[in-house]
């Protein structure tokens, strides 16, 4: 890596985030120049030193005239933020690569997993978003499963690590379990009830439905990413007192019987999906195996006892890798190889 100029100059918006902080490790992971990167949160932030492959890069508070530099604008703050700030970097001739939900189901902006979507990158107009951390998985999954047949329903459940709501909400999980384990009143900040030794049948608000908008985006993401607005689609979302990594149960109904063992043929041989364990013992992903890791990882595939052209199966994923920074970073490189970063040439 030492042709800088194959590397377009990035700004990473929310540095500070626990989404920010592993976008940095991946960066270093593959010796990105640190003097291709800049780092931006708010003015909280501003003057903190982040370390970074053995240099100190400074944070400055992030403004409209921040970006003049950048190719390549990564945004893991909040709806506001986002709305706020990448039009403007939009203007001052950046791709923008966004990790929240402001602009992911507007007509006019690709919603990409590189292994699903990837050409969707082409109709790009400035901004690119990537899905929520529960859609990727699910997504991934379910565009090969389309292989075998046409899919007549999904049903997902599932179990959501904590930092899937930020740093605060890790904090949160942590300082509740001491207090409790030492018999201390808890503080709740971040989650309506109590997190620690217990679960929350609730992710993000309730709409007019009665369902969660969290549920409502893993269902319209997986339609806009798959380009199948007809999917009978249905999920409930769960958090769990899990730090790190989110997962899934789910249950797909196809249109024709399916063996189990194509299931697990398919799975195996598909990009970004480890299958783990042969479904008779002790031997499956949980999300202390995953964290840390690119792929996402499926086990416990079974046939529907209830439907013969059914199955089901478990899965788990890094929400902070995969479900965020990760997919971020590979739609950046993705757009270089497509040639649809704006004014940057490798
Ligand atoms: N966590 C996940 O698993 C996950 C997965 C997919 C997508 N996302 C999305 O990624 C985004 C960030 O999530 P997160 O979990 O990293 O949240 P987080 O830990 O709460 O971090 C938020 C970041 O935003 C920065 N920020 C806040 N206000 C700002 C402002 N006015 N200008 C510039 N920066 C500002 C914060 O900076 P300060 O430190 O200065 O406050 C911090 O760096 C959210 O949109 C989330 O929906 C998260």
């Amino acid at each position: 890596m030492t042709n800088n100029n194959k590397f377009p100059s990035l700004a990473i918006v929310g540095a500070t985030g626990a989404v920010g902080k592993v976008c940095l490790d991946i960066l270093a992971e593959k010796n990105y120049p640190a003097e291709k990167i800049k780092l931006f949160a708010s003015e909280r932030s501003a003057g903190k030193k982040i370390s970074y492959n053995e240099n100190d890069l400074i944070v400055y508070e992030a403004d409209k005239n921040s970006f003049k530099e950048s190719n390549v604008v990564f945004i893991s703050a909040d709806s506001e933020v986002s709305l706020y700030l990448a039009p403007a970097a939009v203007n001052s001739g950046a791709l923008v690569i966004d990790d929240g939900s402001a602009f992911r189901m507007k007509k006019n902006v690709p919603l990409v997993v590189p292994e699903v979507n990837e050409d969707d990158i082409d109709f790009h107009e400035g901004i690119i978003s990537i899905p929520n951390c529960t859609t990727t998985p699910l997504v991934m999954a379910l565009d090969q499963l389309r292989k075998l047949s046409k899919i007549r329903r999904v049903h997902a459940s599932t179990y959501q690590a904590v930092s899937g709501s930020g740093s605060l909400a890790v904090a949160e999980l942590r300082d509740q379990t001491e207090n409790i384990l030492n018999n201390k009143e808890i503080s709740k900040f971040v989650y309506p009830h109590q997190i620690a030794f217990s679960l929350i049948p609730q992710v993000d608000d309730f709409m007019e439905d009665w369902y969660t908008k969290e549920e409502h985006k893993m269902i319209n993401e997986t339609k806009k990413i798959l380009h199948d607005y007809d999917l009978s689609i249905s999920v409930t979302c769960v958090r769990v007192p899990v730090f790190y990594c989110h997962s899934e149960v789910v249950s797909v109904d196809f249109e024709e019987d399916v063996d189990v063992q194509e299931v697990v043929s398919l799975f195996s041989e598909s990009d970004g999906i480890k299958l783990i364990g042969n479904g008779k013992n002790e031997n499956y992903p949980t999300p202390s195996m995953v964290e840390g890791e690119d792929d996402i990882f499926i086990g416990r595939i079974r046939k529907d006892l209830s439907n013969n052209k059914g199955i089901n199966f478990w899965l788990v994923s890094d929400n902070l890798r995969k479900g965020a920074a990760l997919n971020a970073i590979q739609i950046m490189e993705s757009a270089i190889k497509l040639g649809k970063i704006p004014n940057f040439d490798s």
